[in-house]
């Protein structure tokens, strides 16, 4: 067909709204349903529609398609409950809640920390009184038996894990925890099912529709095709990135274990379906939803596949379905991949949040070296992020730490990456002549010497060792360590995340190595159970425990009083001490400077750093609740020392 007028994009959409409104309207079981409808659909569907014509625009029954997502987003809004609705509308009135300096999230296995569901919301007094804001469950939804990647291989996004409750159960302790200011987050395993899903069920019978909603290929040559120019994420569990199935004589895509099928993107249905489980734990009551793996989304032939423009359409889509049908919803990306990738997931159009790799390795990276360049020179480039996002800065998850930092600021500072983070691992894994660390190493890969580290923050910090020696000077040093990067994850800008265990100090858990399922995996070790007794030690007067939690509790109680350490501007500072990381934060005319020690040695810097980079007048501890004097033109910092300060005059 010739046109003689070359039609706009606005003409285009108003054209296939026009045409899709009324069967939607029809549905409708009231006016003011679909009114409200309506205004999220005006306002977001010119976005949605050109992301999904970009990706799916040249398939035959693309047109088909985008009203089956419409359908999905309109049931789902017809679903949504009223108390969530009404949330939604409070956050469209407050859409900075997340950045608040009372924001403090937590991510706990609900197995490992309570047993099931129900137990865990009887711990929600132990969450207030840590004065959690944000509760991050580890997966938990029905996976299979044996081994489910710690349930990152979902078999059914509809149906909890029956050793942990209930969907009920689950909508129960949302209500809960919202009730006292916490919000609920959960995982969106949406690069992978695992092979026991009800479509990868179809896929084994040999049903094409299902077969396409995966990468099924005959031929190995299309898999050496792919396989040139991929990574593996895997490389102690199995060579490359596909498995064989003998039940199906065809290769699938498993970026990960054998186990986790990748989900096909290129197949506007697994769009659609996907849509509807993200929806569906909307409604179920997720406020934010972790955005698992999602640099893998995409795959296409001579790439990486990873961090590839599509991925990004895909999840803009996603956040624009979610504007329209959850539209109180916030998105969390977890991409541990070059920094430079990692911020191009944040936006209000894509992922709100975001954890934050870099900070978290550069931690690591200062505490081993006792130096603080590569950090501070890393985080000058790469900290700064749009205003209405926040990172999600975190010292400990359940995963391993890769030492994700760009290559080329390492090289201008005259450090050769490679060899620095084989020192790296070698310092974690404590081989390293004097390391404080008792990591394990997590897939190590003897073809390209590429290895990361797994270990509970207790241990990889000195703990263990000092414990272990009974050397009181040791487990100092070691709360020390844990104290100061404590201190900058509450006080640089974004939502902190502890990970459950660590506010008490806790040591690796070797007894993976015992279970067949897990013996594989040694991210295990940093996956321990929390009992009561355990809870119990923070009361305990002198304890390891005590003195971590209360530590915690006073740089939480402080930090909640300083509206300046919510949001607000960072300012990362080169404060003239190699072993000294400095930045400002800023907020209308209020303004802070954080000085923080990563050495075992006193240190100090010069007051005239100081007047220059922030202040003139006299200088006040919000730590220390006092005022902090200069000793012969110098500021003097006490070995892993931390000061928030505060101008004044
Ligand atoms: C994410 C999870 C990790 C899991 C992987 C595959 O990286 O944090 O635990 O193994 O995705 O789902
Ligand atoms: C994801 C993460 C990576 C992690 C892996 C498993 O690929 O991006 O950092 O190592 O999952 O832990």
């Amino acid at each position: 067909m010739t046109l003689s007028v070359a039609p706009s994009f606005e003409y285009d959409v108003q054209r296939t709204l026009n045409r899709l409104q009324p069967g939607l309207q029809q549905r409708a079981k009231s006016p003011a349903e679909w009114q409200a409808f309506e205004q999220n659909l005006t306002l977001h569907f010119p976005r949605l529609f050109g992301l999904l014509r970009s990706l799916y625009g040249d398939q035959y029954d693309f047109f088909y398609h985008l009203e089956q997502i419409l359908h999905t987003a309109f049931s789902s809004w017809q679903a949504r409950s009223a108390a969530l609705k009404k949330q939604d509308k409070q956050r469209a009135a407050n859409p900075d809640w997340f950045r608040s300096e009372n924001m403090l999230g937590a991510a706990c296995y609900v197995d490992l920390f309570a047993g099931d569901l129900k137990a865990l919301q009887e711990k929600i007094p132990y969450f207030k009184e840590l004065g959690l804001t944000y509760l991050h469950l580890m997966p938990l939804f029905k996976a299979p038996a044996e081994n489910s990647d710690g349930g990152y291989a979902v078999s059914d996004y509809r149906q909890v894990d029956p050793a942990l409750g209930t969907m009920a159960d689950l909508k129960k302790l949302a209500t809960a925890l919202r009730k006292e200011g916490i919000v609920m987050v959960l995982d969106f395993v949406f690069n992978h099912t695992s092979d026991e899903h009800a479509w990868a069920e179809q896929a084994k019978q040999g049903d094409t529709e299902y077969l396409n909603y995966y990468f099924c290929f005959e031929d190995r040559a299309e898999v050496d095709s792919y396989e040139r120019t991929l990574r593996e994420i895997f490389p102690e569990i199995r060579k490359g990135c596909f498995t064989w199935r003998e039940d199906m004589q065809r290769w699938v895509w498993t970026t990960f274990n054998s186990f986790q099928w990748d989900l096909n993107y290129r197949n506007p249905a697994v769009f659609n379906a996907m849509a509807g489980e993200l929806l569906y734990l909307a409604n179920a009551g997720a406020d934010i939803l972790r955005f698992d793996a999602l640099a893998f989304v995409w795959k296409e032939k001579g790439t990486s596949c990873e961090n590839l423009p599509q991925a990004h359409a895909v999840i803009q889509a996603f956040n624009a379905v979610a504007a329209i049908a959850a539209p109180g919803l916030l998105f969390k990306s977890e991409a541990i991949v070059h920094p430079d990738e990692v911020v191009k997931y944040i936006g209000r159009d894509e992922c709100q949040l975001s954890y934050n790799p870099l900070l978290m390795a550069m931690l690591w990276n200062s505490l081993a070296t006792r130096k603080v360049r590569l950090m501070t020179h890393s985080l000058q480039q790469r900290f700064p992020i749009a205003d209405d996002c926040a990172w999600v800065n975190y010292i400990r998850c359940h995963d391993d730490i890769g030492w994700t930092f760009d290559d080329a600021i390492a090289w201008q500072l005259g450090i050769n990456p490679d060899h620095h983070r084989q020192f790296l691992n070698r310092y974690y894994t404590g081989q390293f002549e004097g390391s404080f660390a008792r990591g394990v190493p997590f897939q190590e890969n003897p073809q390209t010497g590429d290895c990361r580290v797994a270990g509970m923050l207790g241990s990889l910090v000195g703990l263990e060792k000092g414990l272990e020696e009974d050397n009181a000077a040791v487990v100092d040093m070691a709360i020390r360590r844990i104290l100061l990067m404590h201190a900058i994850i509450f006080s640089i800008g974004g939502v902190p995340l502890l990970y459950m265990g660590d506010e008490l100090g806790l040591l690796n858990d070797y007894s993976y190595e015992q279970d067949p399922a897990k013996r594989n995996d040694s991210r295990w070790v940093n996956r321990v159970a929390v009992d009561e007794a355990t809870l119990a030690q923070r009361n305990v007067q002198g304890s390891v425990a005590e003195r971590v939690f209360g530590g915690l509790q006073h740089l939480l109680k402080v930090r909640r009083q300083w509206p300046v350490l919510g949001a607000g501007g960072t300012h990362i500072l080169e404060t003239g001490n190699i072993h000294v990381f400095g930045f400002t934060r800023f907020r209308d005319d209020e303004q802070l400077l954080v000085l923080a020690n990563f050495s075992e040695t006193p240190q100090s810097v010069s007051q005239d750093f100081i007047r220059g980079a922030y202040s003139h007048a006299d200088l006040f501890d919000l730590l220390q609740g006092e005022a902090v004097p200069f000793a012969e033109g110098r500021l003097l910092l006490a070995p892993y020392e931390v000061f928030w300060l505060q101008a004044r005059s």
